[in-house]
């Protein structure tokens, strides 16, 4: 079986729901506490033993590819000054891992931009994470992702349970169990089924497992809804030609594309942060009392 070596990270989308704070600023740029959105995603790849990423990339984004950046001029000023911890850990952001970038010139979709990274990922099964997708859980999403493909070597989609009134708004998996902890073989996937037409609350979440094989069925197929290429569409034809599983992945999603997403996990990150939790509990406690004392 071959090892996962490599991430494919798409950042290339225009961030509409979050406007106009995307207008100069990416959103996987916006900070949750102490640092970016992309930087927890790029921490959890680290973490789960992954060598290299590849982020998908488009124009207006460059300050993601000069977050992991060695910047030689601030370094040089932070010499200077002697702050010796500031300058370790900017420099631990650098060396995280190798980021390698690739341009998709125009926002065609989640499935062209995984397919723009076809010459970088090769012949070889990969990783993929939404950027601005976070899960917080004590093994990281991606390495659960990878510890279940050596065991069953097919594709994976990490999956999380929804309430049925917000099935339309997923990519909903249909599959039965296996003898694999919370695992399910693939049976049909729906992009945003209308209500009633599935009964199915398996929603599909920014983490992926992909073989190669992806790369060809996403070059065949035609443009969707909003004439984007769906990646719905290829991941469906890849679970039928060679199959593939759905994962109920342990941990918590936070989708911080989106404002109320991108807050919960403000706070929640927020509370569990040695430092800041404690004062930060007792603030919320002083808000939501005066709250209930004025309703
Ligand atoms: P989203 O739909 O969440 O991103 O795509 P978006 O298009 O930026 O969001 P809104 O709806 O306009 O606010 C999921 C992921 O796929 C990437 C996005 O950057 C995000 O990480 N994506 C999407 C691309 O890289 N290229 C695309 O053409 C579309």
């Amino acid at each position: 079986m071959q090892k996962i070596r490599k991430a494919v990270i798409p950042v290339a989308g225009m961030g509409t729901r979050f406007l106009p704070a995307t207008k100069a600023i990416p959103k996987e740029m916006l900070t949750i506490v102490d640092r970016p959105t992309i930087q927890y995603i790029v921490e959890e790849v680290v973490a789960s033993g992954i060598e290299e990423v590849i982020l998908i990339t488009s124009a207006g984004k460059s300050a993601i590819e000069n977050h992991f950046d060695y910047d030689f001029q601030l370094d040089t000023v932070l010499k200077e000054k002697n702050k010796t911890t500031l300058r370790e850990e900017l420099n631990n952001i650098s060396n995280l891992i190798d980021v390698v970038s690739v341009r998709q010139k125009e926002p065609l979709g989640l499935g062209h931009a995984i397919w723009m990274a076809r010459n970088v990922v090769g012949d070889e099964p990969f990783v993929v994470l939404l950027g601005d997708d976070l899960v917080r859980s004590a093994v990281p999403c991606c390495k659960q992702m990878i510890e279940l493909y050596n065991r069953v070597g097919e594709s994976i989609v990490a999956i999380q349970r929804v309430p049925m009134d917000q099935t339309f708004q997923y990519g909903i998996v249909e599959g039965v169990e296996t003898e694999q902890d919370r695992t399910f073989k693939v049976k049909r996937m729906v992009e945003k089924p209308a209500p009633g037409t599935s009964n199915s609350d398996m929603a599909i979440i920014g983490r992926y497992l992909l073989m190669p094989e992806i790369f060809d069925l996403l070059e065949k197929t035609t443009p969707g809804h909003g004439g984007e290429i769906q990646l719905t569409d290829a991941l469906l034809a890849l679970s039928n030609r060679r199959g593939m599983y759905a994962y109920e992945f342990t941990g918590r999603r936070y989708d911080a594309g989106d404002k109320l997403g991108y807050l919960k996990a403000i706070v929640d990150f927020a509370l569990e942060n040695p430092s800041l939790g404690d004062p930060f509990r007792q603030h919320l406690h002083k808000v939501l009392s005066t709250e209930s004392q004025n309703n």
